[in-house]
């Protein structure tokens, strides 16, 4: 079988790492790919959002499957793009993606079919978003409605960062259009948990949790990044908020979407508050998450690919998710100054000598044989154990070995 993985971060390798288990997939190439990634696929200079350049490479090569992983193209529409065309993919279509592609879709969704949120006011009008800050609960969040790299939230403590917050999303535009709209939320606490999940549009297989690590420092300070660590499972998720979890916001979710005329092919990762409340669903991505995939693909004992078939044919019914005992860790390395401004460019040594670990390789590139830096994040070192403190400990010590310039990494991965 010869596979395309469309994306080119650590989520991506560890995607490939994990399909090129089955030994009928004999050839993966991987657009654009990384460093690490070409060690095991054929990378192409085509960037995961040019869907058109996709499209034809993918006519021209003659895959047997295309696999979309990152949020941008599967909003943009390129699964629908790949099945127009006749070559079968992997991945929400455009109008399912929309569940993370706009946060007023999603939490219209959430209201209409019940599912526990967050409280919120949507506002396409700046005056009236403004006019709402001024006298509305603090703390307050506000959100802008579209893709925003994962850095579209901001919370805000009082009336002055509310009205930078909206500075910020509607009048500089930060984030383009993604802040058209705004979305201002009530504030929640609680732990947070991810569950990612595979939906074939009507059986819904929730895998093991995790929880990511989103600030760039130590103790949870600093400003908020695409993720710096993850472990999985985390202890939180017992059985009893597992089946509370499942029957008031994943099931309601897989129907919802059905009843929309949108049903959802692909990976549903549900973002989590457990709030004194009950559990609270704060946003839906449509894929796996990045650090997320890195430790919760180690710990599946399942075929990967089966699974992504069954999505794609309706059989996922058939199917029973494995999980090893272990547990994960992945400690994230990234580049000095992430996630505002870093150099790329930097030689990566160690890697020869890590013994304990999987890394999977994130913003790399090689050339003659070494790797370098090329990226915010830059790898993601994932052990198992039999704790999360092991795992941990067998983690960093192959950090330790692993050195570039500005090498910047956070030491309370999985102690929470
Ligand atoms: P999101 O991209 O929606 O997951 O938001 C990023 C992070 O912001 C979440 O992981 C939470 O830590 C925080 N967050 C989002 N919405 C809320 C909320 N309504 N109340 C408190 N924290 C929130
Ligand atoms: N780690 C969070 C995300 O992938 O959005």
């Amino acid at each position: 079988m010869k596979i395309l993985v469309v994306g080119g971060g650590g989520r991506e390798h560890a995607i490939i790492w994990k399909l090129i288990q089955n030994k009928s997939i004999t050839q993966v190439h991987c657009a654009p790919g990384n460093g690490g990634i070409s060690d095991i696929a054929k990378c192409v200079p085509i960037g995961a959002t040019d869907i058109d350049a996709i499209v034809a490479y993918a006519k021209t090569e003659v895959f047997d499957l295309v696999i979309v992983a990152p949020d941008d193209p599967l909003y943009m529409g390129l699964v629908d793009a790949l099945e127009a065309e006749g070559i079968r993919a992997f991945g929400p279509s455009q109008k399912a993606a929309e569940i993370e592609g706009s946060k007023v879709y999603a939490k219209n969704l959430m209201t209409k079919y019940n599912i526990p949120t967050a409280d919120c006011e949507v506002f396409d009008n700046y005056d009236k978003a403004l006019a709402y800050v001024s006298s509305c609960k603090l703390p307050t969040v506000v959100k802008a409605d579209g893709l925003a790299l994962g850095k579209g939230v901001i919370i805000c403590t009082n009336v002055d960062e509310a009205i930078a917050a909206l500075n910020t999303i509607m009048v500089d535009k930060v984030f383009g259009d993604a802040g058209n709209r705004v979305i201002i939320e009530e504030f929640i606490t609680g732990p947070e948990v991810s569950v990612l999940s595979f939906c074939d549009g009507e059986t819904i297989l929730p895998m093991a949790s995790a929880q990511d690590h989103k600030r760039a420092f130590d103790n949870d300070t600093g400003p908020n990044t695409g993720g710096m660590g993850t472990f999985s499972p985390t202890p939180k998720y017992t059985a009893q908020v597992q089946k509370q979890i499942e029957d008031t916001i994943i099931k309601p979710t897989v129907s919802a979407l059905k009843s929309e005329g949108r049903p959802f092919k692909g990976i549903i990762f549900f973002g989590l508050m457990l709030t004194e409340d009950g559990p609270k669903l704060l946003e839906y991505n449509a894929r796996f998450g990045d650090p997320e995939a890195q430790v919760v693909l180690p710990r599946l004992k399942n075929d990967l690919l089966e699974i992504f078939n069954a999505c794609i044919d309706g059989t996922l019914s058939d199917i029973t998710l494995e999980w090893d005992d272990n547990s994960a860790v992945c400690v994230v390395m990234a580049s000095g100054g992430y996630p505002v401004a870093y150099k790329k460019g930097e030689l990566i040594s160690g890697l020869n000598d890590i013994s304990q670990s999987i890394v999977f390789h994130a913003g790399t590139k090689k050339r003659d044989g070494r790797y370098y830096t090329n990226g915010g994040r830059v790898l993601g070192v994932t052990a198992l154990g039999d704790s999360i403190a092991s795992a941990r400990a067998k983690a960093y010590a192959d950090v330790k070995k692993i050195e570039f310039t500005g090498a910047q990494f956070r030491a309370d991965i999985g102690i929470k």
